[in-house]
């Protein structure tokens, strides 16, 4: 059975919240979102920590987040977008459990990432152009820290669920 934790990276978009939620409810596991635990420590929402004190604080905070989750189980851990730039980081997600990639393609992210303006990266001219440099950018990060990838841009979220407890399954026991 699979034990320790299911951490979701991906870019914007690629539906780590709304699928970990439904994962963390099927396997009955804590559901913990790092943007979360960043909002609710600072006291403000992440577009403002970025215009206060710099993108840089912001990763600082992230990564601070992401440590306080190292030595608990039973977890669906939702990252932020950007997790994967620290090198650090990326060796946090490995120790903490299977790793999901959910991706999506830059059409299907543009529509998804609309919805709402809370991105502070993506408060650029050309957010559709933004959207597909930084997929391009980061996409090898996702696809080397991840156990495996999921793609979301056409499934259902009971479909996606679905795939990624088979594979986690598959895998094994996940633990540090
Ligand atoms: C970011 C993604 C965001 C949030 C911040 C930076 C990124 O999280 O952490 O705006 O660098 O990709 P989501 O992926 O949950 O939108």
């Amino acid at each position: 059975m699979l034990t320790s934790n299911l951490i979701l990276i991906g870019f914007m978009g690629s539906g780590k919240s709304s699928i970990g939620r439904l994962l963390a409810q099927k396997l009955g596991y804590r559901f913990v979102d790092t943007d979360r635990l960043v909002i609710e420590g600072a006291g403000m929402d992440i577009a403002r920590i970025f215009a206060t004190y710099g993108e840089t604080h912001f990763r600082d905070l992230e990564t601070a987040a992401l440590e306080s989750l190292v030595g608990m189980q039973r977890q669906v851990i939702a990252t932020g977008g950007g997790i994967v730039l620290r090198e650090g980081n990326r060796q946090i997600l490995g120790q903490l459990g299977w790793v999901v990639g959910l991706l999506a393609n830059a059409a299907v992210t543009f529509k998804r990432v609309s919805r709402n303006t809370k991105r502070p990266l993506l408060h650029t001219e050309d957010p559709r152009g933004t959207i597909t440099r930084m997929i391009a950018e980061r996409g090898s990060l996702y696809e080397n820290t991840a156990r495996f990838v999921v793609d979301t841009s056409v499934l259902t979220p009971e479909q996606i669920v679905g795939i990624i407890l088979q594979k986690a399954e598959e895998l094994g026991p996940a633990l540090p």
